[in-house]
C-alpha cells in the first residue's frame, strides 16, 4: 500500500447497540506497528439505542439488529448531508466493517451494509476486529487536545500520542464483553497476559447496578452516584487479587453486592439506613465501595503486568475506561512507574466507528484479512 497518499475509509460498527458510521482520512504508518499511522476524523456519527434497551435492563440482540437496519441508511444519508453542507461530496477508497466480537444479528446487519456499499460503489471492503479499535482508540486525535494546541486537523495530536507511545506496553481492554491485559512489543504485535474467568468488568458494572435499582448502561449511574459515597463502607472482595497469574474474575464481587442486599435490603441513594432502621451505608457508599473493589484489582493487576514485563507505556481502552477514577488511578500509578499513560479521548471510549476504521486500515497495513462473517466471540 502506498505510504504518503492518505486513505479515506468509510467504516461501520454494528456489534452490540450503537451504531456508528465514521469517515476519516488515513496515511502513513508502518506493518510491523513501530510508526503509527496519522489520522483524521472527518465524521463520526453515532446513533445510541440506550434508551430502547433501558426498558429490558440490558441488550436485546433481535431488537438491537432490527435499530440497526433502521439506522444504518440514516446515519449514511446524515454523512452525505454533513459533507454536502461543507461543500463536499462523499468519496471513500475502502470499507471497514466490524466482524467481531460482539451479536452476531447485530454484526451481520453491518456486514451485509457494507456489502450492499461495496457492490454498489465498487470499493474494497475489509473486516474489522472490534478489540482492535479500542486498542487503537488512543490514537484518534482528541479534538479538545487539537483546538488547543495542535490546530484544526489533528494529525499532529495523534502523532504526539505515538511518540509518547514506547514499547513494550501493557494494554488493559475493560469493557462490556471484554476484561484483559495484553503486551505489546509494537502496534500489532501482541499477545494476551490474562483475562477474566467469567464477567468483563463493564458488566459486573452493569450487574450491579441493576441490582441498585439503576438504569441500564450501569457503569456511568455506579459512577456518578458513587462520588456521594464512602469507597471503604464496605470492604467487597478483591477477587484474583493476590493470586500470582493475569486474570481476573468478577462474578463474586457481583455476587457478594447481591448478598449484602439480600441480607441488608436496599438503602436510599443517599444517607442511608440498613433495614430494621439502624443507620447504615446508603447506595451511594454501595456503588462507591463496588467501583472501589473492581479498580483496586483491575489498577493493582495491570501494574503487576507492567512491573513483570518492564512495560513503558500503559494503555487503557474499552468502555469503561471512560470511568474517570479509574483513568485517575491507573494513570497516577502509570506515571509512578515511570510509564506513559495513554488513554482515549472520552469521545472515542465507548463504540464508535471511528476506532473501526482505524483497525481496518491497520489490518490492511499489514496485510491480514479477516472472513466477512460474523463472529460472535473473535479473539484479539
Ligand atoms: O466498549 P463498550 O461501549 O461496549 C462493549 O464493547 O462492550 O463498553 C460498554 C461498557 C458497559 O458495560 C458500560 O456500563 C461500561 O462500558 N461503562 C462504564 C462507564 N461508561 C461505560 N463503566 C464504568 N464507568 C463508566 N463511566
Ligand atoms: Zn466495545
Amino acid at each position: 500500500m502506498p505510504q504518503n497518499p492518505s486513505m479515506k475509509i468509510l467504516a461501520i460498527e454494528t456489534s452490540c447497540d450503537e451504531t456508528g458510521i465514521a469517515l476519516l482520512d488515513i496515511r502513513g504508518g508502518s506493518a510491523d506497528g513501530r510508526k503509527a499511522p496519522r489520522t483524521i476524523v472527518k465524521e463520526n456519527l453515532v446513533a445510541s439505542q440506550i434508551a430502547l434497551h433501558r426498558e429490558f435492563g440490558g441488550v436485546v440482540p433481535n431488537l438491537a439488529k432490527r435499530e440497526h437496519i433502521k439506522n444504518l441508511p440514516i446515519l449514511y444519508s446524515r454523512l452525505e448531508r454533513r459533507l454536502r453542507r461543507r461543500g463536499e461530496t462523499l468519496r471513500f477508497d475502502m470499507i471497514a466493517v466490524t466482524v467481531g466480537p460482539g451479536l452476531e444479528p447485530a454484526l451481520w446487519t453491518g456486514i451485509t451494509f457494507a456489502e450492499d456499499l461495496a457492490a454498489r460503489t465498487g470499493v474494497p471492503l475489509v473486516g474489522a476486529n472490534h478489540l482492535e479499535g479500542h486498542l487503537y482508540s488512543f490514537l484518534l486525535p482528541s479534538p479538545e487536545r487539537t483546538t488547543r494546541n495542535e490546530g484544526r486537523t489533528g494529525t499532529k495530536a495523534a502523532t504526539t500520542k505515538i511518540a509518547e507511545a514506547k514499547f513494550p506496553a501493557i494494554a488493559l481492554i475493560v469493557s462490556g464483553g471484554h476484561t484483559m491485559l495484553l503486551e505489546m512489543d509494537s502496534l500489532t504485535a501482541r499477545h494476551t497476559l490474562g483475562e477474566t474467568r467469567d464477567d468483563a468488568a463493564g458488566e459486573a458494572f452493569d450487574k450491579v447496578a441493576r441490582l441498585l435499582e439503576l438504569p441500564y448502561p450501569g457503569g456511568p449511574e455506579i459512577e456518578r452516584i458513587a462520588r456521594d459515597g464512602d469507597p471503604h463502607a464496605v470492604e467487597f472482595p478483591r477477587p484474583m487479587l493476590h493470586e500470582k497469574n493475569l486474570e481476573f474474575s468478577f462474578s463474586g464481587l457481583k455476587t457478594a453486592v447481591l448478598y449484602y442486599v439480600r441480607d441488608h435490603g436496599l438503602p436510599p441513594v443517599k444517607g442511608g439506613t440498613g433495614r430494621g432502621g439502624a443507620a447504615g451505608p446508603s447506595r451511594a457508599d454501595l456503588a462507591a465501595s463496588f467501583q472501589e473493589a473492581a479498580l483496586d484489582v483491575l489498577v493493582k493487576k495491570t501494574m503487576r503486568a507492567v512491573k513483570e514485563s518492564g512495560a513503558r507505556s500503559v494503555i487503557l481502552c474499552g468502555g469503561v475506561a471512560a470511568n474517570r477514577a479509574l483513568r485517575t488511578r491507573l494513570g497516577r500509578e502509570a506515571k509512578k512507574a515511570g510509564c506513559a499513560f495513554l488513554v482515549p479521548s472520552f469521545r472515542y471510549n465507548l463504540d464508535n466507528a471511528a476506532m473501526i476504521g482505524l483497525a481496518g486500515y491497520m489490518v490492511r497495513l499489514r496485510g491480514a484479512r479477516y472472513p466477512l462473517r460474523a463472529d460472535g466471540s473473535l479473539g484479539i
